[in-house]
């Protein structure tokens, strides 16, 4: 069915229908092919904007396309991100795209197997952090390998009075070297070239998101290490407790992946977390491959 868009047009005048994958967070998108996505009217384009900044994540099935299909419908959203510092990861011949994958190549484990394993916004460590990101699911694990997304507005508008008023005049340092982060664990340390480069960023704890005017909560577990003026120490118990508020059950949305899916986030009012309740110890199985790549809004 047809639903109504703010603009009082309906969804199927702009050439596809919508279903709420729950109640505040995440929409499908259903009858656009996305494989020509050039011939995809500009009014199409800003509708699934709109809603992806309202809704904080799309979802496409049945996408069978590939690396330049995939990025040729990013760029129908703008620029994309500086991904250089990931080029290790990306497929050849597509610097673009990073590679999120427990496949070995020649016996040698991924070091994108469990880069997901706690709460984060895509890139927020960088002093322009990516809009937004779109991952496009190739193969997945018969069993697990799930990505939980939380609503950050919805954090956010959550919190006591007193708490949000605090808050708000709070800056957090991100950095992918946080104390908190357990995603660089067991790879090589960084060289002193990466940690100029990627050192870390100071943003606001408040932001408000750009396109809806709405305010977001902006921290995660995985990347800020304290807020602006605050040890590490007296900074984590209440970072432990947003957190815990940001991920409950009621906040998020979990998504089963199946081939084909392209998710499609906005970093500014989501942040997302896939556990590591797929088989790691025998990834050489058909069954247990997981193979996304996903491509990154400026
Ligand atoms: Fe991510």
């Amino acid at each position: 069915m047809a639903t109504m868009s703010n603009s009082g047009a309906t969804e199927r005048d702009v050439g596809f229908t919508t279903r709420p994958l729950s109640w505040q967070t995440g929409t499908e998108i259903l009858g656009l092919d996305l494989s020509r996505s050039d011939g995809i009217p500009e009014a199409v384009i800003a509708r699934l904007w709109a809603l992806l900044c309202e809704r904080g994540i799309l979802l496409f099935r049945d996408q069978f396309i590939d690396h330049r299909q995939h990025l040729d419908f990013t760029r129908r959203f703008g620029p994309l991100a500086e991904t250089g510092f990931l080029s290790r990861y990306a497929p050849e011949g597509y610097p673009d795209l990073f590679t999120v994958t427990n496949i070995r190549k020649d016996g040698v484990r991924s070091e994108t197997e469990v880069a997901a394993a706690q709460w984060h916004a895509d890139q927020s460590f960088l002093a322009r952090p990516a809009r937004g990101s779109l991952l496009r699911c190739v193969e997945a694990p018969a069993v697990g390998g799930d990505t939980m997304f939380a609503n950050m507005y919805q954090a956010f508008e959550t919190l006591s009075e007193g708490l949000r008023r605090m808050l708000e005049g709070q800056r957090a340092f991100h950095t992918l070297f946080s104390s908190r982060a357990r995603v660089l664990n067991g790879r090589k340390p960084p060289t002193e070239e990466e940690m100029a480069r990627l050192g870390g960023a100071m943003h606001p704890v408040v932001i408000t998101h750009p396109d809806t005017g709405r305010k977001a909560l902006f921290i995660s577990d995985q990347v800020v290490d304290h807020f602006d003026g605050w040890t590490v120490e007296e900074s984590k118990p209440l970072l432990d407790y947003l957190y815990a508020h940001a991920s409950q059950p009621a906040f998020t949305y979990r998504h089963a992946w199946r081939p084909g899916d392209i998710v499609f986030w906005d970093n500014r009012c989501t942040q997302h977390y896939t556990p590591v309740d797929y088989d790691l110890t025998n990834v050489d199985a058909p069954e247990n491959r997981r193979l996304m790549f996903r491509s990154t809004l400026a």
